[in-house]
């Protein structure tokens, strides 16, 4: 069994989707670390999905609604939320979205309103979230976001989800600096890829793949359950004095020049 490091803390988990999620392997090695997890799924059509999977946690854990995007919907679970727990110490921003044609093409071909959506689902929602749960953590606490490596350079097809991801980096930095004297630190997780249903949709992900296994100085990306295990770290009192950062855990590609 692990340490359990996390023994009395109440986590709030943003996007399980399936048991391919990293979501989930952050969720599950937060709860083996001893956390108390409540979480989203983004609507009926993943109910029953992340009800199946959450029921592994015992049948008295909560999941509730929530599109990211509606700003009634984050009131709304925050509300639900604050009927379980007086008092939060974890969340996991795990949320993403581009339109599909905007995961193909040239970036220079990027609508507005796919510029609009990806930044309003991928970005602004960890600033909406951080929002309604800074007043719950009460004692201190750890926001954690996925990030990815287009953020800072250039990946073919990762298009305007680079520029969402810089988006949602520089938030970090922003929230860490707001909530810092609340003692909530606000980290990013850049995961090298990991073969899910969001990374799916960008054209060549395969491909993606097979570079950083040739390429990383670890020749491979990362397992889910490695970014469960830094996401335990960053959650726990190991994690106490980081803040505001982006912790790559990709194998080692991020350092490569060539
Ligand atoms: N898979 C990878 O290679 C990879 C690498 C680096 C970072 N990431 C990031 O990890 C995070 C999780 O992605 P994943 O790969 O586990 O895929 P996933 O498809 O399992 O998870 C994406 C989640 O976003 C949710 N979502 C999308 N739009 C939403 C909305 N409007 N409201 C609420 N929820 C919404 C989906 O329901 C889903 O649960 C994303 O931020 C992604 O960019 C993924």
């Amino acid at each position: 069994m692990q340490p359990q490091v996390l023994a009395g803390k109440v986590g709030v988990v943003f996007g399980v989707a399936n048991k391919r999620s990293i979501a989930w392997a952050i969720a599950q090695a937060w709860a083996a670390a001893g956390a108390r997890l409540v979480f989203n799924y983004q609507g009926e059509r993943l109910k029953e999905n992340v009800e199946e999977l959450v029921g592994e946690f015992g049948q008295s854990t909560a999941l509730y609604p929530c599109d990211v995007s509606s700003d009634s919907d984050i009131a709304a679970f925050f509300e639900k939320l604050r009927g379980e727990t007086d008092r939060l110490d974890l969340m996991l921003h795990s949320v993403a979205f581009a339109p599909k044609e905007a995961l193909e093409g040239d970036f220079v071909s990027t609508t507005r309103e796919a510029f609009r959506t990806a930044h309003d689902i991928s970005a602004y929602s960890l600033v909406a979230l951080a929002r309604e749960a800074a007043p719950l953590m009460t004692n201190g606490g750890s926001i954690l976001a996925m990030t990815y490596y287009g953020a800072e350079k250039v990946v073919p097809h990762y298009n305007v989800m680079g520029v969402a991801k810089a988006s949602l980096e520089a938030s970090t930095r922003y929230l860490a600096y707001d909530l810092g004297p609340k003692k909530i630190r606000v980290n990013c997780i850049s995961a090298g890829p990991v073969n899910t249903l969001a990374a799916r949709g960008i054209s060549g992900f395969m491909a993606m793949m097979k570079h950083y296994q040739e390429r990383a100085p670890l020749k491979r990306s990362c397992d889910p359950a490695e970014l469960g295990a830094t996401g335990v770290f960053l959650a726990s009192d190991g994690g106490a004095a980081i803040t505001g950062q982006v912790i790559y855990v990709d194998g080692g590609y991020q350092i490569m020049g060539m």
